[in-house]
């Protein structure tokens, strides 16, 4: 039931918000619905504001201004004490399926100057292995999509351009398109294919968060939210 979802995630976000906030932190905000919710607890609890805030995407910082929540480019030297974000799939190794709302690049490079990237997401997300219920998003140049077409259908990809309601080609906050990948069959070794993805020229990001989650914290309906952990390396420059 949506609503049900719409508790869960709400559900999350007010834990992260909660447990894992300081005032003054360095915070990296992600993108979508689950995000959304995080932003309006984080103002909700903290009023005052005192953090130092930069967005994966114009939706967030739209949001977050719409909030009064101050949000700034990011710089050369910026590392964030933490990321909260939402994700497309979680497998038991936590790693993500991402970029349902097309912010993949942006959202991975700010989740590497994370020192805790903490994923915000309902029971829906959980999958046994990645692909099993999400396409794999692509952020693609376009001139170079024929190109990439081609290279991940011989990775046993079948790709779809990702698409606005007008039939126009979708294009993320960088000017690219998406290619929603779905694959033979889920991932055995998103670590390889990450890799494999990203090797093909014209790719500018893949969806798969391989390593980088630190903690997923699952919300339910009932308010409830289990916390799911690796231990957290310190943050490096990509
Ligand atoms: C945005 O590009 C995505 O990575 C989102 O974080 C992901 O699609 C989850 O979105 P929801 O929280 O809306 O499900």
């Amino acid at each position: 039931m949506a609503g049900d979802l719409e508790r869960a995630k709400a559900a999350a976000a007010r834990f992260a918000v909660e447990r894992r906030v300081r005032p003054g932190q360095r915070i990296a905000l992600g993108t979508g619905s689950t995000t959304a919710y995080a932003v309006r607890a984080l103002v909700t609890r903290f009023p005052d504001g005192g953090f130092d805030c930069v967005a994966s995407s114009e939706a967030t910082a739209e949001l977050a201004r719409s909030l009064d929540l101050a949000v700034r480019p990011l710089t050369g030297d910026d590392r964030f004490d933490l990321m909260l974000d939402g994700a497309d799939e979680v497998s038991p190794a936590l790693d993500l399926t991402k970029g349902g709302g097309g912010a993949l690049f942006r959202e991975k490079l700010l989740a590497r100057l994370s020192a805790e990237l903490v994923i915000l997401v309902d029971p829906t997300k959980l999958v046994r292995a990645l692909g099993e219920r999400h396409r794999i998003p692509v952020e693609v140049v376009p001139f170079a999509r024929p190109v990439v077409e081609r290279a991940v259908m011989r990775l046993r990809f079948r790709p779809h351009l990702r698409t606005r309601p007008d039939g126009r080609p979708f294009r993320t906050d960088n000017g690219n398109e998406v290619l929603d990948l779905a694959p033979a069959a889920p991932l055995e070794d998103p670590t390889s294919d990450e890799r494999a993805l990203r090797e093909i020229p014209g790719v500018v990001e893949s969806g798969l968060f391989v390593g980088l989650a630190h903690r997923v914290l699952v919300g339910r309906p009932d308010g409830g939210v289990e916390e799911r952990t690796r231990p957290a390396p310190s943050a490096s420059a990509p």
